[in-house]
């Protein structure tokens, strides 16, 4: 059993070759960069050449403080460094799009944070010109690198559960909005900026769905003016079905965030580290049962990374990957407008208290 799990591993792998790295230049010095997109590029051996934020201030700290030689003085004077071949965006999502467009305009490949769009009418126009110039564009999706959802994604690719009838993501935990000044004043929120990465998790195992149906929940006293918890349910033409189900408003002091997959062969189930003790949370947990493997019941899977900070190594990765092999990032701007759509589709249905079909 373990030389089988040899492949999963193997797939899960995260680094960067040294003939694919790049110079790299952040936009954004918050608190995704400082945590996980900074550590991870420092594990991966990445170059990150220079920084720049409308905080300035903040951007020297975290400058100075990971070792970031230079600090620009605005956007503009980030890309006119010749030297600057990718463009990391981590800026919320109301500010990305005029920076993504001039990123590509001048010449930068580019990985920007999720989501990148608010629309999908947004996320088509900025999909053409990221098409149309023929550079690497990716989003940071980075769940799909996340090693117990990679490593559930290869077992499936590799037959050990059969096709899929149905997948749960199930999260419960307790989230401080206030940290995110720029997310208060969000009509949608919690699906636009959290859940975003279990609806892309469900098309990367799933595909596209028929239809799906959702609902959503504020709590008297909450600040943020969006929803904090939704219920979301999705129909696949295949008969399959999923579900992803998140509260953030748990006052039980009980985090939880599990996911499985359930096949015509087997199951798998996990559970999502990160979301146990947000941000520095724990190993995720994966175990596999199938019909077509040599075991007996339920067989651990050994997760070795973590999804914060490691899995941003995958999502960088994958774009200089791009750039040096002209492979297709694993979550490409251009598969990514499927997940802003089905976004948009989620609020819709919420809003209008129907089943939206997205055929
Ligand atoms: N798992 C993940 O991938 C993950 C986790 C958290 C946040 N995010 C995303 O990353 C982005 C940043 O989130 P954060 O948590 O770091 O937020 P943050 O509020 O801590 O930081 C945002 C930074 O962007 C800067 N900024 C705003 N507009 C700018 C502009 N036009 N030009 C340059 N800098 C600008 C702000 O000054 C601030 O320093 C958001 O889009 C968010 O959705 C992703």
């Amino acid at each position: 059993m373990i030389d089988l799990f040899a492949d999963v591993s193997a797939y899960c792998r995260l680094a960067v070759a040294p003939e694919h790295r790049r110079p790299i230049a952040i936009v954004g010095a918050g608190g995704i960069v400082d945590g996980a997109h900074l550590p991870a590029y420092a594990l991966a051996g990445l170059t990150v050449v220079g920084i720049t934020d409308v905080d300035l201030a903040r951007a020297r700290d975290v400058a100075e403080r990971h070792g970031i030689p230079r600090v620009y003085a605005s956007v503009d004077e980030l890309l006119a460094d010749d030297e600057v071949v990718v463009v990391d965006i981590a800026v919320p999502v109301s500010a990305q799009p005029p920076i993504f467009r001039a990123a590509l305009a001048a010449g930068k490949h580019v990985l920007a944070q999720k989501p990148f769009a608010v629309s999908p009418e947004i996320a088509r126009e900025l999909a053409s010109i990221a098409d149309a110039s023929g550079l690497v564009t990716a989003v940071n999706q980075q769940m799909r690198f996340d090693e117990g959802i990679a490593a559930a994604h290869r077992m499936v690719e590799l037959g050990w559960i059969g096709d899929i009838t149905s997948f749960s993501i199930t999260v419960n935990v307790t989230t401080p909005w206030e940290l995110w000044d720029w997310a208060q004043s969000m009509e949608r929120l919690e699906i636009m900026v959290h859940s975003i990465h279990y609806h892309d998790a469900v098309r990367w195992f799933m595909g596209e769905p028929r239809s799906v149906y959702a609902i959503a929940g504020r709590t008297a006293g909450q600040r943020p003016i969006g929803e904090t918890r939704t219920l979301s349910s999705y129909t696949f033409d295949s008969g399959a079905s999923a579900l992803v189900h998140v509260n953030h408003v748990n006052r039980g002091g009980d985090n939880s965030a599990e996911f499985r997959v359930d096949g015509t062969a087997g199951a798998i189930r996990g559970t999502l580290g990160l979301l146990y003790d947000y941000p520095d949370g724990r190993p995720d947990t994966l175990e596999v049962a199938s019909t077509v493997l040599p075991t007996d019941g339920w067989v651990p899977y050994p997760v070795t990374q973590r999804w914060f900070p490691h899995a941003f190594i995958g999502t960088m990765g994958s774009v200089l990957e791009g750039i040096a092999t002209g492979s297709t990032p694993r979550s490409s701007v251009a598969d990514n407008v499927k997940t802003i759509e089905l976004v948009d589709a989620l609020y819709r249905s919420m809003e209008s208290n129907q089943v939206v079909r997205l055929d």
